[in-house]
């Protein structure tokens, strides 16, 4: 494998992906945390540049009809888009300021974390647990979700093992919880939530979750030891913010 040197990485902010032209290929380098990630400048929708995008919880967004895109594998998370965007490569960058743990949600991400904790309040979702990764992105998602449901300090906890955690980890975590509690909310990081959901819900449904989407699935057994996919009787999703992931049996 070689290296292009394409630009300064201090020039790719969360905000402002760097559009580049690399042996005619166009692309647009993005930032995640402390990932870059080099991606075909083009949606698959209707092929709108890719360079003025918002980027949030490692997904792209295109700026003209708001298709969602994974940025690790390109996969094509919410509609109008449903063809995977290409990925040409990624690359850790050690920012000295700051880590991916430290780095705060931004204003739009405050707003989707508020609208999403209103819309599990309207539908009548309070956890009797809530789960929440150490990151401060999640950390700030799970005191908005707590202060909006109005849930008590006993019942909102820091699990180390949400940070990053695959679909297998989101699941030992789901199925360790307690008998007492009946309803889990799990506040984590896509791409696990996703593909927790991926695995666990039908086919038809089983795209993954953009940013602060919400997933509520209702497992007909008798204790959390016993979920998976044979036991899932109702899945109810939530798109318009966009992860916020919740168990409840
Ligand atoms: S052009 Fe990107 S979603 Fe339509």
């Amino acid at each position: 494998m070689s290296w292009t040197d394409v630009g300064p990485a201090a020039e790719v902010t969360d905000s402002a992906p760097l559009a580049v032209e690399v042996e005619g290929l166009h692309l647009a380098v993005v930032r995640c945390g402390n990932m870059l990630y080099a991606v075909e400048d083009r949606c698959t929708h209707d092929g709108e540049s890719l360079g003025a995008a918002q980027v949030e919880d490692c997904q792209i967004i295109c700026p003209r009809h708001g298709a969602h895109f994974c940025l690790r594998t390109g996969e094509a998370l919410t509609p109008p888009a449903y063809e995977p965007l290409r990925t040409y490569a990624d690359a850790r960058w050690q920012d000295a300021d700051m880590s991916d743990l430290e780095r705060p949600l931004n204003r739009r991400g405050v707003a989707a974390a508020e609208a999403m904790a209103k819309r599990l309040l309207e539908l009548e979702l309070v956890p009797e647990l809530l789960l929440v990764s150490p990151a401060r992105r999640t950390q700030q998602t799970g005191e908005i979700v707590a202060q909006v449901l109005s849930l008590p300090p006993r019942l909102v906890m820091s699990d180390e093992g949400l940070y990053l955690a695959s679909a297998a980890d989101l699941l030992k975590v789901a199925q360790a919880t307690g008998p007492r509690v009946s309803h889990l909310l799990i506040v984590a990081h896509n791409p696990g939530v996703s593909e927790l959901v991926q695995q666990l819900v039908p086919e038809a449904e089983a795209s993954g979750l953009a940013t602060a989407a919400l997933c509520s699935i209702a497992f007909e057994c008798d204790h959390w030891t016993a979920i998976g996919v044979a036991a899932v009787k109702d899945v109810m999703r939530e798109t318009p913010a966009r992860g916020i992931f919740r168990l409840f049996s």
